[in-house]
């Protein structure tokens, strides 16, 4: 039986309605968590994460919003606010981007992807500060990518935004660790996602190949990043701050 150790504590994770955010949400709700499970397209996918999440005994609501649009963000609060009066965890999980190469790129290419994977991170922080700093604990966790250190075909407008993910990190774990708030960010590996179909890539070679190429020898699950999320958010890890903890069955070590 798993520990509820965030027991009394909200979690707001960005787009849970699939994939690696939708683990993060579970594996929070498991450790005792209520859950803002919040989406764009896929209302219905979000409401089946808040079922499941009320099958393990917690509170979920689910809330749409933009992140592309600044102007989205202040509601999505206000509904948080009225209906659990705070929260304690935020999870920027949610992405977008467009499978170009740099020199493609278009700058509204850079401003989308900027604006909904690392920009949208920083509205959604100075809003849910003031919470963490009424009770004077926190937790944030961005998901990066390892494109935002190396380079990857047709990942460029997201690798830079995730660069930016990781510096966004560092600076706010400064800002914030003396408060309770801690930072960090966590860097999957390739994960099996409905984010791959969006690359141009023959996805069952790309899959072979990195599970061949992996120490571990299998991709990693969305579940084992929701454990590394939960593990942050845990006491345990409490002087874990603005580090960028790679997930990635040591696919990065290997020359
Ligand atoms: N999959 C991988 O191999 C991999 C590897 C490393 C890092 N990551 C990172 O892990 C995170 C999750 O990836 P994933 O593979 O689970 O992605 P995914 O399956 O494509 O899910 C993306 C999520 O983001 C939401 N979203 C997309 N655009 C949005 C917008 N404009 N405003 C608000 N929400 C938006 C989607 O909402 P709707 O469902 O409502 O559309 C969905 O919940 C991302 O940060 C990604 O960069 C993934």
């Amino acid at each position: 039986m798993t520990e509820k150790y965030l027991e009394g504590k909200v979690a707001l994770v960005t787009g849970s309605s699939r994939g690696i955010g939708r683990a993060i949400a579970l594996a929070l709700a498991q450790r005792g968590a209520d859950v803002v499970v919040h989406c764009l397209r896929k209302q219905e996918a979000a409401r089946q994460v808040a079922t499941e999440i009320e099958a393990l005994g917690q509170r979920a609501i689910v809330v749409k919003a933009n992140l592309a649009e600044p102007a989205k963000i202040e509601p999505m609060f206000e509904t948080i606010e009225s209906q659990f009066g705070r929260c304690d965890i935020f999870v920027g999980n949610a992405a977008s981007g467009v499978p170009k190469n740099i020199l493609e790129l278009t700058d509204k290419h850079w401003d989308w992807t900027m604006d909904i994977n690392a920009r949208s991170i920083l509205h959604c922080v100075k809003r849910v500060v003031p919470h963490m700093e009424q009770s004077g604990w926190g937790r944030i966790v961005n998901i990066t990518s390892p494109g935002g250190q190396r380079t990857l075909p047709y990942y460029s407008a997201v690798g830079l935004s995730k660069a930016v993910v990781e510096s966004l990190t560092r600076y706010l774990a400064v800002d914030l660790a003396r408060k309770g708030i801690i930072v960090n960010a966590v860097s999957p590996g390739l994960v099996k996602t409905e984010a791959l179909s969006a690359f141009p890539v023959d996805l069952q070679n790309v899959v072979n190949f990195a599970s061949q190429r992996t120490p571990a020898g299998r991709l990693v699950k969305p579940e084992e990043i929701g454990q590394v999320v939960a593990f942050l958010c845990s006491e345990g890890a409490a002087m874990i701050v603005g580090q960028t903890i790679v997930v990635d069955g040591g696919y990065g070590v290997v020359l």
